[in-house]
């Protein structure tokens, strides 16, 4: 069976920066270890006054297009992936394909395009379409690009507000591709759940506390369903974990729930319960926050073991680099964890080659989805050809006040001209209704 995967990748951060330590802890009255060691986070990404989902999008699949010397023509679809959308008719991934048009000979009147909607979780439910779509035959030699793009604000005030971020990240799904092969094994944790809200406003209703229940209770399903297809999951199976990343701090604790479920043959469990006296609590996940103290326990139990924290530092913490400086980047999320990790491996010189990787996604308390990976050969090249240190690092520092009228102008509070923070350069702008996505 040909192999098909994700053959490239490109990333797009919003241009401004909020940066929490130093501007939003002081603000708020909070000591900056709550965010940088607590959730785990430096700073956001913003976007600035002519960026939005669609511009963001736009400039990262033109990005991925060059590298990869590709023409429309090449491409039979395009979705994007999004919980930012504007247009509850026509789906964003049209007004990105005008973007594009601008500027290549050729047009997309021959691709399908699509949105999908399922929080957070739809990136990777838009690669796997496409990944299905390909192996169904109906691709007719062409690939698909797939574009997960989100502006995550909450609004001021709400406990998610140190997490914001904004970014897009374009996927080019493939056959032979140069960086993962998917594999067909995946796992689900699904229910009706209904932590996250956004009935038509532009800010959601969150209960943060039981978000954070619920995506235990979702990841732990998921990886239950995933070892009933792929068989029992071993800690030496995989070389990165990389999970859908609303905050660092989120991530770990998943770990350590991960990580019972790998060590489960290897004494850990053993040595654990000679260390706090007694065997980890294993409650199921119920309403009154027991579950996540029962992880919380076995975690901070963890933490003192030298092989997790070896297992933590190899497998967990590269995936979560780029997300401390951007925050949360929702349907791009978990795209940006694997990023991190080969970017690490690279950085680290560790050849990855042929080596598994458990991928781990999520959509606001409703679906985790965890599938199998497999790094290609092509992977050092297509990382290293990835600016996103630049980009971060160009980013506009905004003050208080500058947040806050950039914040308005995102929740459209002021029809009032906002100036731009930052130039744009040969980008795709948002210049107002109608004039969308003219290169500048
Ligand atoms: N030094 C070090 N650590 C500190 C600290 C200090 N001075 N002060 C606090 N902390 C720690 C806390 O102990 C806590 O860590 P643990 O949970 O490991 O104990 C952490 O910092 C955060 O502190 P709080 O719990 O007091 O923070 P909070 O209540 O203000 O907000 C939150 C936390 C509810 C998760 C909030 O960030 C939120 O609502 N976020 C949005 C929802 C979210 O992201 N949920 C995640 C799951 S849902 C999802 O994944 C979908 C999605 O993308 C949104």
């Amino acid at each position: 069976m040909t192999a098909v995967g994700i053959d490239a990748v490109e990333v797009w951060t919003g241009n401004l920066k909020l940066d929490l330590a130093e501007t939003f802890a002081p603000e708020k009255g909070d000591d900056p270890e709550k965010y940088t060691k607590g959730l785990g986070l430096r700073a956001s990404s913003f976007p600035d006054s002519y960026e939005d989902i669609v511009t963001m999008g736009a400039n990262a699949s033109k990005e991925l297009m060059d590298r990869k010397g590709l023409t429309p023509d090449d491409i039979g679809r395009i979705d994007v992936a999004t919980e930012s959308s504007f247009d509850n008719s026509k789906p964003i991934s049209t007004y990105i394909a005008g973007c594009l048009e601008q500027v290549y000979d050729g047009d997309f009147h021959h691709a399908n395009k699509g949105e999908r909607k399922f929080a957070c979780i739809a990136g990777t439910q838009s690669v796997d379409d496409a990944y299905n779509w390909i192996r169904a035959g109906r691709n007719r030699g062409r690939s698909a690009i797939v574009v997960a793009t989100d502006t995550a604000l909450y609004a001021r005030g709400d406990a998610g507000e140190a997490t914001q971020g904004a970014g897009a990240v374009a996927l080019l799904i493939s056959e032979d591709p140069d960086l993962v092969e998917l594999s067909t094994h995946q796992g689900y944790g699904s229910a009706d759940e209904t932590d996250f809200l956004k009935p038509n406003q532009q800010f959601p209703s969150v209960d943060g506390k039981r978000s954070v229940q619920v995506y235990l209770a979702r990841m732990r399903e998921a990886l239950e369903d995933y070892e009933s297809v792929a068989g029992d999951v071993h800690i030496d199976d995989f070389v990165y974990a990389p999970f859908h990343t609303p905050f660092p701090g989120m991530v770990r604790k998943a770990a350590a729930l991960a990580y019972r479920h790998v060590t489960r043959d290897t004494g850990v469990e053993e040595e654990l319960a000679e260390g706090i006296g007694r065997q980890p609590r294993r409650e199921s996940f119920d309403d009154d926050g027991q579950y996540e103290e029962a992880v919380r326990e076995y975690m901070d139990a963890l933490k003192e073991t030298e092989q997790y924290r070896d297992w933590y530092a190899g497998t967990v913490d590269p995936t979560l680099s780029i997300a401390r400086d951007v925050g949360n980047w929702y349907t791009a999320s978990v795209h940006l964890a694997r990023i991190s990790a080969l970017k690490t491996a690279l950085e680290t010189g560790r050849d990855v080659a042929g080596e598994s990787m458990l991928v781990a996604s999520y959509g606001s308390g409703a679906q985790a989805e965890i599938h199998g990976e497999t790094v290609q050969d092509g992977w050092e090249e297509e990382i290293a050809a990835l600016d996103i240190d630049e980009q971060v690092a160009d980013r506009y520092d905004l003050s208080w006040a500058e947040y806050e009228q950039v914040h308005d102008r995102h929740n459209h509070e002021t029809d009032s001209e906002l100036e731009e923070f930052t130039a744009p350069e040969a980008e795709f702008v948002f210049d107002g209704w109608g004039r969308m996505g003219e290169r500048k």
